[in-house]
């Protein structure tokens, strides 16, 4: 009996033209669980059923290596010799590992500043070449664009199709996982290709006669980075969810199709909000994520409790990054550890047994 996810693109070949499953470059990402969050819904005005989709369990800690896989293998095939991209920072550290297994050589542009310490770890240790420019996320990225356009570097952002082609993969295993589609799909927005692809991927899913409705895709934004919410561009965005502080979204037009197509939205909600649904997830639910990917279950909570559910409705939250990706996100707001002197009676009353 075979036991192993082989990865994306051997697990869905079908949904793949190319490469061939035994030459793809894989670190065996997605397969990722899908968990139910029944103490959160016990607070809730109706019951319901919610799931997360926990992204951070894929190699590199992100959803991003759905599509990193793709890109990745199909750059290598024809013949780049090396990688560049743009990153918040998973990006970065997704294109760094798979840059790795295939042999090429990596860079990565990072806005000032802002990356989270665990992100710019793994593309160091995977030995990018790492870029900060003072500026934005934004600027980050029209750089690498044209960088690519005029010289032999793949890039391998989300404006790379074949990334969010490999992202499609999201929506197949929640279908599998559930068996059917949920009736709501909340996911953080940034540059706009994760609801863009996953959107895609239901679509093709169905086509492909796999299950019959179509989720509403909800993208949530950050309120201080809220460019689609707003309808135009922000100039300095600003958010506690440095994954998706990102004012010029490279998929916009992607995000506002998805959500008019599936009947869904795009809204936004603010840090506080964010934060107090990464914290229900660490302290309710034993799962911890960094800070943009609570934007999704914040998104879900802010309609719930305004009476936006009847009850009895599917909602899956993704949840697309790893929480140990940004630890000084923890320190910034809860207590750190107890300390007492070296002695069984000082643990012992913290304890209550004094
Ligand atoms: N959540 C996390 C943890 C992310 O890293 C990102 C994007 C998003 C959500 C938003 O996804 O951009 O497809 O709308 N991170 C990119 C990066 C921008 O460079 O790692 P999106």
């Amino acid at each position: 009996m075979r036991t192993t996810w082989r990865g994306i693109v051997a697990e869905y070949a079908p949904f793949f033209g190319s490469p061939d499953p035994a030459s793809v470059v894989t670190l065996q990402e997605g397969g990722t669980p899908l968990v139910p969050l029944d103490r959160i819904v016990r607070d809730l005005p109706v019951p319901l059923s919610l799931y997360a989709k926990i992204e951070g369990a894929n190699p590199t800690g992100s959803f991003k290596d759905r599509g990193m896989t793709l890109a990745v293998s199909r750059a290598a095939a024809r013949g780049a010799r090396a990688l560049i991209c743009a990153s918040t920072g998973n990006t970065s550290a997704s294109a760094a590992a798979y840059g790795v297994r295939a042999g090429l050589r990596v860079f990565v542009v990072i806005p000032d500043g802002k990356i989270s310490r665990g992100k710019l770890a793994q593309a160091i240790v995977h030995r990018a070449t790492v870029i900060q420019v003072e500026g934005l996320f934004d600027q980050a990225l029209a750089i690498v664009r044209e960088v690519a356009s005029t010289h032999p570097v793949a890039l391998v952002n989300s404006v790379n199709p074949d990334r969010l082609e490999g992202q499609r993969s999201v929506a197949f295993e929640i279908v599998d996982q559930m068996g059917e589609a949920p009736d709501y799909h909340f996911l953080p927005v940034g540059n706009a290709g994760n609801i863009t692809a996953s959107w895609a991927g239901y679509n093709a899913y169905r086509a492909a006669g796999r299950m019959a409705g179509l989720p509403r895709m909800m993208g949530i934004q950050a309120e201080g980075a809220a460019p689609i919410v707003l309808g135009h561009v922000v100039e300095k965005p600003e958010t506690v969810a440095s994954a998706i502080r990102i004012g010029n979204p490279a998929s916009w037009q992607g995000a506002l199709d998805a959500a008019r197509d599936s009947g869904g939205a795009i809204s936004s909600v603010s840090d506080e909000e964010i934060l107090e649904a990464y914290h229900l997830l660490s302290s309710r639910e034993g799962i911890f994520c960094e800070p943009a990917s609570a934007a999704s279950l914040a998104g879900f909570l802010k309609r719930a409790r305004a009476g936006a559910f009847s009850g009895g409705e599917r909602v899956v939250c993704t949840l697309t990054g790893h929480g140990l990706k940004d630890p000084d996100a923890v320190f910034r707001s809860q207590p750190a550890e107890i300390r007492v002197p070296a002695r069984k009676e000082e643990v012992l009353s913290v304890l209550g047994f004094s």
